[in-house]
C-alpha cells in the first residue's frame, strides 16, 4: 500500500467512526427500535446483493439507508447504514463473507465512506428544511437533492480511494462509475422515497412491501447470470474443438482472450462490452473449422491456393455467427480481425477507423499470443521481442490508438503477457 493510500484510509476512517460516535450520542431514545428494525433490515439487504455480472453487484441496502435518513434523520441514519454495512453475510461463490473474514481496513473504510454520505446527505436534507418521517408531496424536492448528495459522496469517496490504488484519473474514473452507475441510482433514489411514503403511512409492512419483490428480481438476475455462463461454456466447447483439430493454436484462443481483456480495461470498455470482446476473443478463429485438418497443420510453407484458403476463414467466421442474435456485433470483429490499419490486411481490406477497436483488439492480441507461441518453422519469440515487432507495425498493420493502448496494458500487466494455456 502507498503512503498516500495508507493516509487517506486513515483519514476517511477517522471521520467516519467519528461522525458515527458523535451520531450514537445525538440519537433520540424515542427512535431506538426502528433503529434496531431499520438496522436489520438494512443487513439483510447488503447480505443480498443483486448481481448483474460476476463483478458487479448492486446493494438494495442504498434505498434503505435513504429511507433511514429521511425518516429519521442524519445521526440516526449514518448509525442504520455503517452498522447494517458492518453486519452483512454474503455467499461469494460458496464462500461466506463476513466482517469477521474481511481486512479489518476494508471494513473500516466501507463503514466509514457509508457513514459520511449517508451522514451528508441527512445534513443536506434538513438544512434544506426537510422534516423527518414526511416527504411527499412538500419535501420531494429536498429529498432528491439529498439522495444526489448521498449518491456524491458514496460514488466519490470510492472514486479517489480507486484513483490510489490504479492511478488512473480521478474524472475518468468518476464518469465511467456515473457510467454504470447512474441509472441503478436513480432507480434506488426512487424506491429509497417511495419505501419512506409509505412507511409514513402503513408503517413496518412497508419493508415487506418491498422485500418480496426484492427477492424476485434477484432470482431473476441469478438466472439471468448462469444463462450467460453458459453460453459462454458452450462458445469454450466449440472452441476446444476448433483446437483439437488445429493442434498449433492449443490454447491460443484462450491466451487471446486474456490480453483482450487488458486491451478492453485500457480502452475504458463496460464490463458487458469487455464480456462481448471476450466471446469474440474465443470465437475468432471459428471460421478455421471449415478448412481441411492438412492444410491447418501443414509443418511446412503454404502455397498461394492453400494461403488463400486459410485466408477465408474470417468470413467463415462471420458466416457462422451471422444467424446468431446475441453476437450481433461479434461477428463483424471476428470478420475484420485480420484487417490491417493501412488497408494491406483481409479478408475486405478496409482501413484507419473503419476497422472496429474491438476489432483491432483482437488483432493485436492474437499476433502477440502466435508470436510468443512455438510454430513448426519457427521457435516462439520472447516477450521483448514480440513487444518490439508490434510496436514497429505502429501505422502499418496496427493503428497508433491501438498501439497505445497496447504499451499500456504491456507495462501494467507485464508478467501476464505470455501463452501459457
Ligand atoms: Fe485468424
Amino acid at each position: 500500500m502507498s503512503k498516500k493510500l495508507i493516509l487517506y484510509i486513515s483519514f476517511v476512517v477517522a471521520c467516519g467512526l467519528s461522525l458515527i460516535t458523535y451520531s450514537v450520542f445525538k440519537i433520540n431514545p424515542h427512535h431506538i427500535s426502528d433503529i434496531v428494525i431499520l438496522i436489520i433490515f438494512a443487513a439483510v439487504c447488503e447480505s443480498l446483493p443483486i448481481y448483474i455480472n460476476t463483478n458487479v453487484s448492486v446493494s438494495v441496502a442504498y434505498a434503505v439507508d435513504l429511507m433511514a435518513l429521511l425518516l429519521l434523520g442524519p445521526y440516526e441514519g449514518a448509525v442504520i447504514a455503517s452498522i447494517g454495512n458492518l453486519l452483512l453475510i454474503r455467499d461469494i461463490n460458496g464462500k461466506i463473507k463476513c466482517a469477521l473474514n474481511t481486512p479489518y481496513y476494508k471494513t473500516l473504510f466501507n463503514i466509514s465512506q457509508i457513514a459520511i454520505s449517508v451522514f451528508m446527505a441527512g445534513i443536506t436534507y434538513k438544512y434544506l428544511g426537510g422534516q423527518s418521517g414526511y416527504i411527499y408531496p412538500k419535501y420531494l424536492v429536498e429529498a432528491i437533492i439529498a439522495s444526489c448528495v448521498y449518491y456524491l459522496f458514496n460514488s466519490g469517496i470510492v472514486a479517489v480511494l480507486i484513483k490510489l490504488l490504479t492511478n488512473k484519473s480521478f474524472m475518468s474514473i468518476w464518469i465511467m462509475d456515473f457510467k454504470w452507475g447512474t441509472i441503478n441510482f436513480l432507480f434506488l433514489a426512487f424506491i429509497g422515497i417511495l419505501m419512506t411514503s409509505v412507511f409514513v403511512k402503513f408503517g413496518y409492512i412497508a419493508l415487506l412491501i418491498f422485500f418480496v419483490p426484492l427477492i424476485m428480481v434477484r432470482y431473476m438476475f441469478k438466472l439471468n447470470m448462469e444463462l450467460k455462463q453458459s453460453y459462454y461454456d458452450t462458445i469454450n466447447a466449440l472452441t476446444k474443438a476448433l483446437e483439437a483439430k488445429d493442434r498449433y493454436t492449443l490454447g491460443h484462443s484462450k491466451s487471446v482472450e486474456k490480453l483482450a481483456v487488458y486491451l478492453c480495461r485500457e480502452a475504458g470498455f463496460s464490463e458487458a462490452h469487455t464480456e462481448m470482446v471476450r466471446i469474440a476473443a474465443l470465437l475468432h478463429d471459428v471460421g478455421k473449422i471449415g478448412i481441411v485438418e492438412n492444410i491447418l497443420n501443414k509443418p511446412g510453407k503454404l502455397s498461394k491456393e492453400e494461403y488463400d484458403h486459410i485466408k477465408q476463414h474470417p468470413v467463415s467466421g462471420y458466416e457462422i455467427l451471422k444467424d446468431v442474435p446475441f453476437l450481433k456485433n461479434v461477428r463483424y470483429w471476428v470478420r475484420y480481425h485480420h484487417e490491417w490499419y493501412n488497408g494491406n490486411g483481409y479478408p475486405d481490406g478496409i482501413s484507419g477507423r473503419q476497422i472496429p477497436l474491438e476489432a483491432e483488439i483482437l488483432a493485436i492480441a492474437d499476433v502477440f499470443d502466435a508470436l510468443v507461441s512455438d510454430r513448426p518453422y519457427r521457435n516462439a519469440y520472447t516477450r521483448e521481442e514480440a513487444y518490439k515487432i508490434i510496436v514497429d507495425s505502429e501505422g502499418t498493420q496496427f493503428s497508433p490508438r491501438i498501439i497505445k493502448l497496447f504499451k499500456r496494458a504491456y507495462e501494467k500487466n507485464k508478467e501476464d503477457f505470455k501463452h501459457d494455456f
